[in-house]
């Protein structure tokens, strides 16, 4: 199935559509104010009554910053992990006690950032809640997408994975940003499961990796760095960050 990628965000985040039989899915929105230019870019594509689906990696303000803003203009539904919903009610990326940064440069990150709120997103009849793997929404309406569970960023971070171009978009699973260190992404839940989520993604055998924040890059970088947090432990500062 022929499923066209777009790329319609900014150099800090990502915003990939698939453009698909069954209308256009959004991976994530942005940080809150941006999504007017989003509906620019996306009216580029295709009018933005083609977006059907939005896809919610994570909960986090740099994700879900206008998805308030962009479901007041469109009919899309919203796919999205169970534990995402009540952090996007409250408007605000959660708090995880034990999380931490995973390189001293990523802790860079959190010196200058405080805010991570964002408006409120009521989901109402649009929420399409994946509560386990075996929810394929994508696949149940035909098309070769499947939803990964990928915890460890955060406990509600899911990925999408094109299972006939091995083309696997995995949010904040990994991370390919100037400030990221061994693809690691800056902030981590749970060190723990975020490996394991690396293991999970390699195991479909991808051909390439998309993550959120920089460029795609070669699977082959998920197994050099796999082991990276070995022996490292995740740098926790005064003022929490994501
Ligand atoms: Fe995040």
């Amino acid at each position: 199935m022929d499923i066209r990628i777009h790329e319609i965000g900014s150099y800090v985040v990502r915003n990939y559509l698939l453009e698909t039989p069954r209308g256009i899915i959004a991976i994530d929105t942005g940080y809150p104010g941006d999504c007017d230019r989003f509906v620019r870019r996306f009216e580029k594509v295709a009018p933005l009554s083609a977006l059907t689906y939005i896809f919610i990696t994570h909960h986090h303000d740099d994700h879900a910053g206008f998805l308030a803003d962009l479901l007041a203009r469109c009919d899309a539904k919203v796919v999205l992990h169970p534990l995402a919903i009540e952090p996007l009610s409250r408007g605000e990326s959660l708090d995880y006690p034990d999380g931490g940064y995973s390189s001293v440069p990523a802790s860079w990150f959190g010196k200058f950032k405080s805010d991570f709120t964002f408006p409120k997103v009521n989901l109402g009849d649009k929420a399409v809640i994946v509560g386990q793997e075996t929810d394929q929404v994508f696949e149940r309406l035909g098309l070769p997408i499947r939803i990964l569970f990928l915890p460890g960023h955060t406990a509600d971070s899911i990925g999408l994975f094109l299972t006939e171009t091995g083309q696997l978009f995995c949010g904040d699973a990994a991370m390919n940003a100037i400030i990221s260190v061994a693809k690691h992404t800056i902030w981590i839940d749970d060190a723990d499961a975020f490996g394991q989520s690396w293991d999970a993604m390699l195991a479909t055998r991808p051909t390439r990796i998309y993550p959120s924040h920089g460029g795609s890059f070669s699977p082959k970088a998920l197994v050099r760095h796999r082991h990276y947090m070995k022996g490292r432990k995740l740098i926790q500062l005064d003022k929490k960050s994501k």
